[in-house]
């Protein structure tokens, strides 16, 4: 099976290679295919390939057996390194088709066999699987309705691990909090550590698809409350969490699943 994926991968010369690129059009992930890089002149550096560089140790070297799925997987980048970590099964979506495209071409070059979906983080129910280790890196912040995708995948997708990275803005800061404050508590709400999600009405970054920014208190706040563990830090904004379960994620989905059944 390997061999027939690595004829494709060979019959690329790489000026077949670098014309599908450009055609590809704008690549947000830098890959190497055949020696080409996709996006040499990414506003990050060579991204994701510095995130990969501290987040890889946190990631087991055999994946063997094991079944991924990488949500928003953009150009293919981490779908590619899992499945050379040996996972049994890859499944990268994407909401966006074009950057599928390019996932898609990379996977063909590369010879690795990654299954494709264009799909919503939203969808991800529909799959009816839970899979051993989820990605869900760079998608949060993207989405208008970010606690009910981090609740969902945590009912419905996520079997044990799950990593996580968004971007965040404002305090680095994180505040010991109580359970509970009386109402005539109001400074704690300016306190940098407490947790806040920054709402986008237009557009950030010249990209009208960041809704949410959360800061550090606020990306770690939500894990837990989706039912996360959150077990490690790769980088500041990436974390390495386990499911857990969760009663109080469990209500609050039933009570929405419910009354969306209704309408
Ligand atoms: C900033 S990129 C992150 C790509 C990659 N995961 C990474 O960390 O490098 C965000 C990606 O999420 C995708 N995306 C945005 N909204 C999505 C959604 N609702 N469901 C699935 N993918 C989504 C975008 O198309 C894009 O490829």
């Amino acid at each position: 099976m390997g061999g027939e994926q690595l004829t494709t991968a060979s019959s690329l010369t790489r000026v077949d290679v670098e014309t599908r690129i450009r055609q590809l059009g704008k690549w947000f992930h830098n890959l190497d295919l055949n020696g080409v890089q996709t996006a040499p002149d990414h506003f990050l550096g060579d991204y994701p390939n510095i995130k990969w560089a501290k987040l890889q140790n946190f990631i087991p070297t055999n994946l063997r057996g094991k079944s991924v799925l990488d949500i928003g997987c953009n150009g293919g980048f981490y779908s590619l390194q899992m499945k050379r970590r040996g996972a049994e099964r890859v499944v990268a979506i994407d909401s966006d088709p074009d950057y599928l495209e390019q996932a898609r071409f990379a996977a063909e070059v590369t010879g690795l066999e990654i299954e494709f979906r264009e799909m919503s983080a939203f969808e991800t129910p529909s799959l009816k699987e839970q899979f051993d280790l989820v990605l869900f890196m760079g998608v949060l912040y993207h989405l208008r309705y970010p606690l009910l995708a981090l609740d969902l995948l945590a009912e419905y997708v996520v079997k044990d691990r799950f990593i996580f990275q968004s971007l965040t803005r404002g305090s680095d800061e994180v505040a010991l909090l109580e359970d509970d404050y009386p109402f005539a508590e109001t400074a704690i709400f300016n306190q940098p550590g407490f947790p806040l999600l920054h709402f986008v009405e237009k557009s950030y970054s010249l990209d009208p698809t960041n809704w949410w920014i959360p800061n550090r208190a606020c990306a770690e706040a939500m894990l837990r409350t989706a039912g996360f563990e959150i077990e490690a830090n790769a980088d500041a904004d990436t974390y390495i969490c386990k499911r857990v379960n969760n009663d109080e994620r469990r209500k609050y989905l039933a009570e929405l699943l419910g009354s969306t059944r209704k309408l």
